[in-house]
């Protein structure tokens, strides 16, 4: 299929974008300076902290914490890796129904309760097998994502 190409340089610091690439939505989050500290207190909470698991191809570029290249940029596709709903946005802290009590932001499949970190990365005993995927990207500028 055709890669996209997304100015991404209207994205506010804890904002989401959409876009699509292949049928498939693709999330572009602009994540803060907090956001991006706070992955590293999650890591012995989620399956895969570094992506190395091998059930889909994950990029070099993403097999790190923030499964990204750059760490406030988190590209992915929003799709659940259990059955394939889509994924809710819960980017609060603090206490909520249905999140771990130490939740950093991330999100929340509303179907069989799976959660996910700001970098995708599936909490550990969850139904979702995988992290959510990361799509092929890149660079072509400060602000210009090409995606697939
Ligand atoms: Fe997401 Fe089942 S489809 S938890």
């Amino acid at each position: 299929g055709a890669a996209v190409q997304v100015d991404i340089s209207a994205i506010q610091p804890g904002e989401k974008l959409v876009v699509e690439w292949r049928g498939k939505p693709v999330w572009i989050m602009k994540r803060t300076t907090e956001q991006v500290a706070a992955l590293e207190k999650l890591d012995a909470e989620v399956a895969d902290p570094e992506s190395q698991r091998t059930a889909y191809p994950t990029p070099e570029y993403a097999k790190n914490r923030s499964r990204s290249i750059k760490p406030e940029i988190f590209v992915a596709i929003g799709i659940c890796t259990h059955l394939g709903c889509s994924p809710s946005d819960k980017f609060q802290t603090g206490a909520q129904p249905s999140l771990p009590d130490n939740w950093q932001g991330g999100y929340l499949c509303p179907c069989h309760g799976s959660t996910f970190d700001l970098a995708g990365r599936v909490f550990k005993n969850k139904p979702a097998p995988d992290n959510l995927e990361v799509p092929p990207h890149m660079y072509l500028s400060d602000t210009v994502l090409l995606i697939g």
